[in-house]
């Protein structure tokens, strides 16, 4: 059951709470695609560079990923096959190569907001990135998704019946 952005459902609020105890003390964006989670990701750099680095917004992003196919996710993909038919893209996204921690590290300076990698590259083959590789980066290191079936939402139909979708009570947001 899709509920309006106005609402909270209880069952996002448990999931919320479960992955804050359980993986990250935090707070949940929840979303329906790798792109869109990237898209959040992007916005999120974007707005603490303006808010704390003085207007900082460019995000450094490596060569061979793949981040998705909105326009966000699309500017920090720097393979031409996605990326042609859509120019011009966002601008505000530098790419170097995957694992190369010398251009990594020059890459950063004050307009950098963040540094948008995958701890494994997918869409290139399968190629890990070396240990320490996103703490080199300053500390501004964000992983992009991992977009396997298993981090997708499930569709309704395959939640379980009793406290399921079809039964999700709601709640109004606060802020
Ligand atoms: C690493 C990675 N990031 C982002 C995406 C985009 O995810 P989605 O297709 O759910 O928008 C994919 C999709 O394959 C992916 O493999």
């Amino acid at each position: 059951m899709h509920t309006s952005n106005l609402y909270y459902t209880e069952p996002q609020l448990e999931l919320a709470e479960l992955l804050v105890a359980s993986a990250f003390p935090s707070r949940v964006f929840f979303c329906n695609s790798g792109a869109e989670a990237n898209e959040g990701a992007i916005k999120l750099a974007r707005k603490w560079g303006k808010m704390h680095r003085d207007g900082a917004h460019v995000i450094v992003c490596a060569q061979g990923a793949f981040h998705g196919r909105t326009m966000g996710a699309l500017a920090a993909t720097a393979n031409p096959r996605y990326r042609k038919q859509f120019e011009p893209l966002p601008k505000g996204f530098v790419h170097i190569p995957y694992g190369d921690l010398e251009a990594l590290e020059q890459s950063i300076d004050s307009a950098t907001c963040a540094v948008m990698l995958e701890p494994i590259e997918g869409e290139s083959g399968v190629i890990p990135l070396e240990p320490g590789g996103s703490r080199r980066s300053g500390g501004c290191a964000m992983s992009a998704t991992c977009s396997s079936s298993s981090t997708r939402s499930r569709p309704a139909w395959d939640a379980p019946a009793a406290g399921g979708p079809t039964s999700t009570r709601t709640r109004r947001r606060t802020s």
